[in-house]
Formats: structure tokens, C-alpha cells, sequence
């Protein structure tokens, strides 16, 4: 081959291992079935001549109002805090300009170009056009699906939208990409049953202060509970995929809940199943940087919930909303009323084992050291292999250690974080481990991008199952022991959800 056919093919072969080994979590919204409600019908308001010339006026008259330097910079800080950018701007296209797709069993929809273009953006929206699509999903064209989290927007207060909208007209750039149409058949995508699963199930008011809470709560409970729309991922959903609570005064409020394929854990401080062993300056630590080390590290959903997010937040609003989550009525595993530390309820000297203490440094691999390789010829790819490695031993040998250490300590800083005392292995439920391990970890953070490469290609079931259960005992809860040979009740578990992992 002549050298630029070489680089050809190198080129190839680089872009190709890069493809393999890409975190793979893609943002896609949550997968919001509607099938019964969007089966029925279709709201379109029509608007007449006289009218349309009203409203331009009025686009012009909010416009020029809100342009205001102070009211636009408030706007850039909220739209951070909603995470508006997340969910209105796909990987390769202009900022703003919509086109993500968000999963429903009869189709996928897409998010829509929020940038001031007049023909396919919202450059024609009144402030109260705007108040409307933000707390009520109501739009000219009909209502919106509840991917867009109307519900906890209608919490934002008058101040903060008009500061929303300033921001928007005035400072993101005008772009003409067109909207894409839902994929979802008619009759199912009609939309004006959203207007009565709005009357159902968003009951949230603007928000008002609490006089008998600290200033400092009631920041942090509105940062919580609107803008920063925790509850869409970390509260269980009912039937109609409505949220079943929406603030600490209904049941399972930040209980935890299963989103996109992924664990969002249990915000709520029990002891045992919350961050009840975390102190307020954990959470700010957490939120601002996504990696707490010796307890968390935010992976999938989360990690953009960090990178275009809570990063850019003020300390002092990510302390508020500490403060706010450790007031938040504790709640166990099973949803009921747990036991808070801040209760003070609680033995110090014996802490409680949780997701974030178990496991501990691994010796076996260690152990291997200088062990002669085998040289029997096996089905089982054991060739080449040190002789008394498990399954376990060699995929992690393989695959893990170079960046997590062979005793699974991490690196001292914790930029390749400890594999023990880890949410993740430290979980009852295996989903996010699973995640991790297969689509990897991509993050942005103030210093440096966070970056685990996917394993999706590179492991068989066969051998996902080998590494978690290996995982599962030296760093985990170590309680479900499997043997190859006996294939047992959790590998069948586990051996039953990879499609569903593998897929996500
Ligand atoms: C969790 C994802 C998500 C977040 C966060 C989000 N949106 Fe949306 N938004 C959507 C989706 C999806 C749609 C389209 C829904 C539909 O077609 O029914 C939408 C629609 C809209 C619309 C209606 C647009 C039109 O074409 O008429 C506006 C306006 C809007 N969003 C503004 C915002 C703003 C401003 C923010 C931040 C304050 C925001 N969104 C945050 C997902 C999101
Ligand atoms: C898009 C879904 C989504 C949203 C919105 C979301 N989270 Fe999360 N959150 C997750 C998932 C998934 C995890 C688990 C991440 C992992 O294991 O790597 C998580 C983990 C966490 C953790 C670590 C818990 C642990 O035990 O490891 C904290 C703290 C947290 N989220 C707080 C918040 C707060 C506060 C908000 C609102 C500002 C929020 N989250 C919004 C999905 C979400
Ligand atoms: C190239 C280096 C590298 C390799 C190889 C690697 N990791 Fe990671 N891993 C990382 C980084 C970086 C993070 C993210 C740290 C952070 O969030 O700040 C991470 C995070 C994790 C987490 C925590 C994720 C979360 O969401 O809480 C787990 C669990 C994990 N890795 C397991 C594994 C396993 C199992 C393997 C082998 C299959 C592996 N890693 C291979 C670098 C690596």
C-alpha cells in the first residue's frame, strides 16, 4: 500500500475504535407513554386578522421591554437552572434549534427550535405566549407533551420568566431549522388530551415563600422543585406517567425512580437508601464537579444533568438546595417513612451500611502477580491467561484496572474514582452499573471533560454477567455469589435486562 492509502486505512480503523469505544448514552428524554391520552383528539386555535396585527404589536412591545442587560444575564443564569439547553439542542446542530428526540411507545417526538427565528422558532411569541408554553405546555399549535417538564415550570415565578424570555429573544441566535414532526401515527398524535392531563395532573402554582422557612429553604425549594425539575427523574411516575408527587407535602416526593434504563437514586436523607450520611457541602460538591469521590459519580442522565446544569450555579444555590433536600421527608427503600439523620435518631459510632460504604480494596488480582500464564487450550479463552484467574479476574484485569487500579482504588485525586464505596456497585439495583460499564461516562466539568470509554462492543453477555458478579463481591454488597456453573436467579436476571441495557 502507498502511504496516503496506509493513513486511509489507519484513519478508518481510528475512527472506527473510536466509534467502539464512545460513551454511548444518549440524551433522548424520557420516554413519556401517552398512548391512551393521545388517542383522542386535536386542539388548533386559529387566529384572525385584526388579532395577528395585535400580536405582532405586542411581540414588538415585549420584546423591546425585556431588553434589558441585567433582566437578560438573571435569564442566562435560569435557563442553566431549567436545563433548557439539554433537552432544545442535539449534539450536532445550532444552539436551541430543537430536533432531540425523546422515546414513546408509538413513535418518537422531538423538541422544538426555541431560538427567535420568526418562521420556524418561537420569534413570534408574546411574553405571555411564552408564559404559557413554559407553565402550561400551551402553544398556538396545541398542547405539549409533558417532555418538556411544563409541570414543574409552572412553578417559575413572573420575575424569572420575563428574565427567561429577555435571554431568549435577545441573546440566542436566530436559526432556521424547521421543526420535526412527531413520528407518531394519527390518530394517536393528537394532542388536546394533553390539555386535560394538564388540569389532571400539573397542579404546581408559581412559587411563594414560606414565611416560616429560612430564606435559604425557600431558594432552595424553588430551585428544586421548578427550574431545576429533579422530581422528572428522581420521583416514580403513575400510570399516565404524571409525577406521583411533586413537592414534600405528597408521598414519594425525590423517592427515586427508574429513568431512561438508569437508577435516579433516593434524594431523600434516610439514613440507609438516601443521602442521609452526606453532608449539605457533599451535595454542593457533587452537583458542581458530578463526582464525589469515595461515594458518587454522576454517569447517563445525570452527567448532563451536571455538564449543562448545576455546574454553572452559584455555590450558595447549590447549598440552598442542600439545605432544601435534607429538610425533605425521609423516605426507605420501599417508598415509606424512613429514618433521617438529621433526626437525630441515629448510631454515629455504627454507621449503616448504604450504597456509598460497601466493598473494600481488592487483593486477588494483586495476588496473581508473576503467576505463569496457561497454556491449556480450552473453550474458555483461557489461554494466555495467568493460571489461577477467575472470569472475573481477567475482564477486570483486562478492561478495568488500568484506569481503576488493580485494588479498585482509584487514583488518589479520585479522578478515576474508587471502585469501592461507590453508589454504583454499592447498589441493590444493577441497572446503573450495567450502563456504566456498557455505554461509558461523558461529562463536561470546570477543569478537564470526564471520559470512561463504552464496553458495549467489546463484552458478551456472557461476560457482562462475569464482571458484575465479580464486581458485585469484591466492591459491591457481595450478597449474590454466582458460580458459572451454576446459573442461578440473578444472572437470569441479569442475563434477561441486557437487551434492554444493551439497547439504551
Ligand atoms: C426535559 C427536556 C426539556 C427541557 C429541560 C426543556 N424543554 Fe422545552 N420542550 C421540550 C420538548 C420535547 C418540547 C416539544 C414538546 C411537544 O412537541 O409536545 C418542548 C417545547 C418547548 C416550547 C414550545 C415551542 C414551540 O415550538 O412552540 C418552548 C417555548 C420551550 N420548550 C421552551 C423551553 C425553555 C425556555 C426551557 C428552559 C427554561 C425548556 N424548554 C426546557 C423539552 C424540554
Ligand atoms: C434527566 C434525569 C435526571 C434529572 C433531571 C436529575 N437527576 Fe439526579 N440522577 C439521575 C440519575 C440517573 C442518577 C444516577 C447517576 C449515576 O449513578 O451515575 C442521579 C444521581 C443523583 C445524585 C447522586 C445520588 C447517589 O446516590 O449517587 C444526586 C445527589 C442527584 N442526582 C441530585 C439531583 C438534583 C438535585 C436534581 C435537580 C437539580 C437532579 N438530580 C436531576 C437522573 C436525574
Ligand atoms: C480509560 C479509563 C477507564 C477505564 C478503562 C474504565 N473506567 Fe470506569 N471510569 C473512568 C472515569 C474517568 C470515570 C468517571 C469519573 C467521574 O465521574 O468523575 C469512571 C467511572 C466509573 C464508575 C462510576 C460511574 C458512576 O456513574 O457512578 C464505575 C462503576 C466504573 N467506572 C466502572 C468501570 C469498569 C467496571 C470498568 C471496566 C469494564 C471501567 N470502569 C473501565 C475511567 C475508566
Amino acid at each position: 500500500m502507498k502511504q496516503p492509502e496506509r493513513n486511509a486505512v489507519r484513519n478508518a480503523n481510528i475512527a472506527r475504535q473510536r466509534r467502539d469505544i464512545r460513551p454511548r448514552y444518549q440524551r433522548r428524554g424520557s420516554a413519556i407513554r401517552l398512548v391512551i391520552l393521545a388517542s383522542m383528539g386535536t386542539l388548533l386555535i386559529s387566529g384572525c386578522g385584526d388579532d395577528a396585527d395585535e400580536h405582532a404589536r405586542q411581540v414588538k412591545a415585549d420584546k423591546a421591554a425585556t431588553n434589558d442587560p441585567a433582566l437578560i444575564k438573571q435569564g442566562r443564569y435560569m435557563a442553566r437552572a431549567s436545563d433548557c439547553s439539554s433537552c432544545h439542542t442535539t449534539e450536532d446542530g445550532a444552539d436551541y434549534a430543537g430536533g432531540l428526540a425523546f422515546a414513546t411507545p408509538v413513535g418518537d417526538i422531538f423538541s422544538t427550535n426555541i431560538t427567535p427565528d420568526t418562521e420556524h422558532g418561537i420569534g413570534n411569541y408574546t411574553l405571555d405566549d411564552y408564559t404559557r408554553a413554559l407553565r402550561e405546555g400551551q402553544t398556538a399549535d396545541g398542547h405539549l407533551y409533558p417532555a418538556m417538564p411544563f409541570p414543574s415550570f409552572a412553578r417559575l415565578t413572573d420575575d424569572d420568566i420575563e428574565a427567561l424570555y429577555a435571554w431568549n429573544m435577545h441573546t440566542v441566535v436566530p436559526d432556521s431549522t424547521p421543526n420535526r414532526a412527531s413520528e407518531i401515527p394519527f390518530p394517536l398524535d393528537m394532542r388536546w388530551p394533553m390539555w386535560l392531563w394538564e388540569k389532571l395532573f400539573s397542579p404546581l402554582e408559581p412559587w411563594q415563600d414560606n414565611a416560616e422557612k429560612s430564606d435559604e429553604w425557600n431558594r432552595g425549594a424553588y430551585l428544586v422543585q421548578g427550574p431545576g425539575h429533579c422530581s422528572s427523574c428522581h420521583t416514580e411516575r403513575g400510570l399516565a406517567l404524571q409525577e406521583k408527587a411533586q413537592t414534600q407535602d405528597d408521598d414519594g416526593y425525590l423517592g427515586g425512580a427508574m429513568i431512561e434504563g438508569w437508577r435516579a437514586f433516593n434524594l431523600t436523607p434516610d439514613a440507609k437508601s438516601g443521602l442521609g450520611s452526606w453532608s449539605e457541602e457533599n451535595i454542593v460538591t457533587y452537583l458542581s464537579t458530578g463526582n464525589l469521590p469515595g461515594r458518587a459519580q454522576a454517569g447517563g442522565p445525570m452527567a448532563d444533568v451536571i455538564s449543562y446544569s448545576t455546574r454553572h450555579m452559584s455555590d450558595d444555590d447549590l447549598h440552598a438546595m442542600a439545605v432544601y433536600l435534607m429538610s425533605l421527608p425521609a423516605l426507605n427503600s420501599q417508598g415509606e417513612a424512613g429514618d433521617a439523620v438529621n433526626d437525630g435518631d441515629h448510631d454515629v459510632e455504627k454507621p449503616l451500611a448504604t450504597r456509598f460504604n460497601q466493598g473494600a480494596p481488592a487483593d486477588d488480582v494483586l495476588a496473581l502477580r508473576g503467576q505463569p500464564l496457561d497454556t491449556r487450550s480450552d473453550d474458555n479463552n483461557l489461554v494466555g491467561q495467568l493460571t489461577d484467574a477467575t472470569p472475573g479476574d481477567r475482564l477486570y484485569l483486562g478492561h478495568c484496572a488500568a484506569c481503576h487500579g488493580a485494588s479498585g482504588g482509584g487514583t488518589p485525586g479520585g479522578d478515576y474514582p474508587s471502585l469501592f464505596h461507590n453508589s454504583v456497585t454499592g447498589s441493590v439495583h444493577a441497572d446503573n452499573l450495567a450502563q456504566v460499564i456498557l455505554n461509558g461516562v461523558e461529562r463536561e466539568s470546570d477543569e478537564h471533560n470526564v471520559f470512561m470509554p463504552a464496553f458495549d462492543r467489546r463484552l458478551t453477555d456472557d461476560e457482562l454477567i462475569n464482571l458484575m458478579d465479580y464486581l458485585d463481591n469484591r466492591f459491591g454488597r457481595g450478597q449474590q455469589k454466582v458460580s458459572l456453573e451454576e446459573p442461578d436467579n440473578r444472572r437470569q436476571q441479569l442475563s434477561d435486562k441486557i437487551p434492554d441495557w444493551r439497547d439504551e
